[in-house]
C-alpha cells in the first residue's frame, strides 16, 4: 500500500473536520468533504482556504446514510483513505434519541464501510471517544481499561469499534486507526476556524466562551461534591490542533499499518471544571461569573488519559496547554461572536436533488 494523498473526509465542516481539512491541506494532502450541515455550516470552507492557503477539492452536502450519493462521490474521485468525523455527538441527547444517534452513529459508519469496501478503499481514521470507558476512576486510563458506556452515544462509537475490529479481523487488506478524544477544545490560532456550536453550548469551553463575550450571564458549575481535589469533575482537555495533528501522523502511518490500531488522543493532565474557570478567566482578562449547580446525570468525576501509547508508536505527544486552549478558543469567540453564520453568506451549495455533486 502507499501513503494516502487523497483523502475523504466525512463531517469535514465540523469543528474537529474543520480543524482537520486545514492541517492535512497544509501538509500537502488532496482533500474531499462530505458533509449534511446537521450541526455546521459550509461558511467554514472558505475559512479554511484562508488559512491553509489551498482550496478543498470538492464538497458535497450529502448523508453518509445515503449510499447512492456516497457512492457517486467515490465514482468521481479515487480516495485512498477516509477520516471519519461525520456523527452525533452529545452523549446528552442521545439518551433521549437513542434511535437517531445509532442510526446516524453506526448505521452511517457501516454506510460508509460498504462503499469503502464497493470502491477498494481499505484505509480509515475513525473518530472514537473517552466516553467508552464510562465511570472511571482519578487514574489515567489506558487502552486496555474496560469499556463500560453508559449512554447511547457512547455505546454507538464502542459499536463501530467492535464492527472496525470484525473488519480488521476478517479483511488483512484494512488498515483502521480508532482515536479515542478525550475533550477536544480551543481553536486555530487564527481566529478564523473554531468551535460554533448551534443553540445553547452543552460543552464546557463554548459555554465559557459565550460568558466570557457577554452573551451569558454565568457558568452553571455542574457538581463541586465529586471525589476530585477541588470537587468538580476532572477532565483531559486537548487543544484541537493537537487532535487534529493527530489524524496527520494517523494517515502518514496507515499505508504502514495493516490491521485496527485503537489510541487515547489526550493531554494526560486532568483538569477540574474550577482550573478551566480560571484559565479562561486568564485569557480573556476578567474573572468569569460561576455558580455552583447541581451535578448533570450522566456525568462521571474524572476522564484522563493515558496516552503513551500513541507518543510510544507514532511521536505523537500535545504541545500546548490549558492557556492556550483557553486563548485560542477566546480569541475565535472574540473575533466571531456569532460563529460563522453571523459573518457570511451560505455558498452556493449542490444539494442531493443535485445527484450530491460538488459544489467548489
Ligand atoms: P461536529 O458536530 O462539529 O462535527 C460533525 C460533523 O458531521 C458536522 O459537520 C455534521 O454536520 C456532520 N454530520 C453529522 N451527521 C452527518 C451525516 N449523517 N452525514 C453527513 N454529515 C453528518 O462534531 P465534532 O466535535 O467535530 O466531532 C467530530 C467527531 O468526533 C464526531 O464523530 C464525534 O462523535 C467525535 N468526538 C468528538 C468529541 C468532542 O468533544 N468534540 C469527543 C470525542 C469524539
Ligand atoms: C466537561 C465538564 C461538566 C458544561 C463530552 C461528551 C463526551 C465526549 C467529550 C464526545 C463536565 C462540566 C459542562 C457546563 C459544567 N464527547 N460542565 N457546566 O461531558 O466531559 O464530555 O465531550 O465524544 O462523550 O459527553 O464534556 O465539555 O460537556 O463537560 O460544569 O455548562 O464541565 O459537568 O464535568 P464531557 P463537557
Amino acid at each position: 500500500m502507499s501513503a494516502p494523498s487523497t483523502v475523504l473526509i466525512t463531517g469535514g465542516a465540523g469543528f474537529i473536520g474543520s480543524h482537520a481539512c486545514a492541517e492535512l491541506l497544509d501538509h500537502g494532502y488532496e482533500l474531499i468533504v462530505v458533509d449534511d450541515y446537521s450541526n455546521s455550516a459550509p461558511q467554514v470552507f472558505a475559512r479554511v482556504q484562508r488559512v491553509a492557503g489551498r482550496f478543498v477539492g470538492a464538497v458535497y452536502e450529502l448523508d453518509i446514510r445515503d449510499r447512492q450519493a456516497l457512492s457517486a462521490v467515490f465514482d468521481r474521485h479515487s480516495v485512498d483513505a477516509v477520516v471519519h468525523f461525520a456523527g452525533l455527538k452529545s452523549a446528552d441527547a442521545s439518551t433521549r434519541r437513542p434511535v437517531e444517534y445509532y442510526d446516524t452513529n453506526v448505521g452511517g459508519t457501516t454506510a460508509l464501510l460498504r462503499t469503502m469496501h464497493a470502491h477498494g478503499v481499505h484505509q480509515l481514521v475513525f473518530s472514537s471517544s473517552c466516553a467508552v470507558y464510562g465511570e472511571a476512576g482519578l487514574a489515567p486510563l489506558d487502552e486496555t481499561a474496560p469499556t463500560r458506556p453508559t449512554s447511547p452515544y457512547a455505546t454507538s462509537k464502542w459499536t463501530c469499534e467492535r464492527i472496525l475490529a470484525d473488519v480488521c479481523r476478517h479483511r488483512p487488506e484494512y488498515s483502521v486507526v480508532c482515536l479515542r478524544y478525550f475533550n477536544p477544545v480551543g481553536a486555530h490560532p487564527s481566529g478564523l476556524l473554531g468551535e460554533d456550536p448551534r443553540g445553547t453550548p452543552d460543552n464546557l469551553m463554548p459555554y465559557l466562551a459565550q460568558v466570557a463575550a457577554g452573551r451569558r450571564e454565568r457558568l452553571r458549575v455542574f457538581g463541586d461534591d465529586y471525589p476530585t481535589p477541588d470537587g468538580t469533575a476532572v477532565r483531559d482537555y486537548t487543544h484541537v490542533m493537537d487532535t487534529v495533528e493527530a489524524h496527520r501522523v494517523a494517515l502518514d502511518r496507515l499505508a504502514d499499518a495493516p490491521g485496527l490500531h485503537v489510541y487515547n488522543l489526550g493531554a494526560g493532565r486532568g483538569s477540574s471544571v474550577l482550573d478551566v474557570v480560571r484559565a479562561f478567566s486568564r485569557a480573556c482578562g476578567r474573572p468569569l461569573p460561576y455558580e455552583i449547580a447541581p451535578r448533570r446525570p450522566g456525568d462521571v468525576p474524572a476522564l484522563v488519559a493515558d496516552a503513551s501509547a500513541v507518543t510510544r508508536d507514532w511521536g505523537w505527544h500535545p504541545s500546548r496547554d490549558l492557556d492556550d486552549m483557553c486563548q485560542d478558543a477566546w480569541r475565535f469567540q472574540r473575533l466571531n461572536p456569532y460563529g460563522y453564520e453571523g459573518s457570511a453568506r451560505r455558498p452556493n451549495t449542490d444539494r442531493r436533488a443535485n445527484g450530491g455533486l460538488p459544489n467548489r
